[in-house]
């Protein structure tokens, strides 16, 4: 008989579901994390990020985007006229690979269960992936980033009806300079439309 994935039965509110995240040893990033960085913002959100996972600054503060890509985060969401605390901010994997290399298919599946979770109880209107990861994971697709960035799709499942607004990953944009600023603006201010309410 398989075990249950901790997150499938770790409470019914975020708080209790970030306790037991902040024990778990579902892959091998368990060994080498300073913590698990399991996501911040306003658990009632209408708008949520969600990145690839934790790089140095993260794992030593315990926060998500809260190095270079994360100021440049701060700075596209202070652009469509929001903070950090309206919004709620996630990652694909909630500890740091090492090096900052790639996570592997087996740390995405195995942690995949508290993003879902975050998802379930978040129920967020507009979901914005930053990057391949997080757009491959939550649509489902092997299409690269550049070809999907600035599009809305159906991000639909048990409870949530939300649009789902791929863009580049801050870190790519920094990388990459003006055109992908443009590109990452753009796609906030696509994101930002998809909200309901007046604005
Ligand atoms: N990059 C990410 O994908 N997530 C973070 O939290 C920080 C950098």
């Amino acid at each position: 008989m398989t075990t249950p994935h901790p997150a499938t039965t770790a409470g019914a509110d975020l708080d209790a579901i970030r306790a037991v995240a902040l024990t778990c040893t579902e892959c091998g990033l368990a060994t080498g994390r300073t913590h698990v960085v399991f996501g911040v913002g306003d658990p009632a959100a209408d708008l949520m990020f969600v990145g690839e996972g934790p790089g140095q600054n993260e794992d030593e503060q315990g926060e998500p985007f809260v190095g270079r890509a994360g100021k440049l985060l701060t700075q596209l969401i202070e652009g469509i006229g929001l903070t950090r605390a309206d919004v709620y901010i996630a990652n694909v994997v909630k500890c740091r690979p090492p090096n900052n290399r790639d996570p592997l298919p087996e740390e995405i599946a195995a942690c995949s269960p508290w993003l879902d979770r975050q998802l379930d109880l978040i129920r967020p209107k507009v979901i914005v992936t930053l990057g391949n990861f997080a757009t491959k994971l939550l649509l489902d697709t092997k299409t690269g980033i550049t070809k999907l960035r600035g599009q809305e799709f159906a991000f639909t499942r048990a409870g949530i009806d939300a649009v789902l607004v791929p863009t580049l990953h801050p870190s790519a944009v920094l990388r990459s300079g003006g055109v992908a600023l443009a590109q990452a603006r753009a796609d906030f201010g696509v994101a930002k439309r998809a909200l309901p309410g007046p604005r």
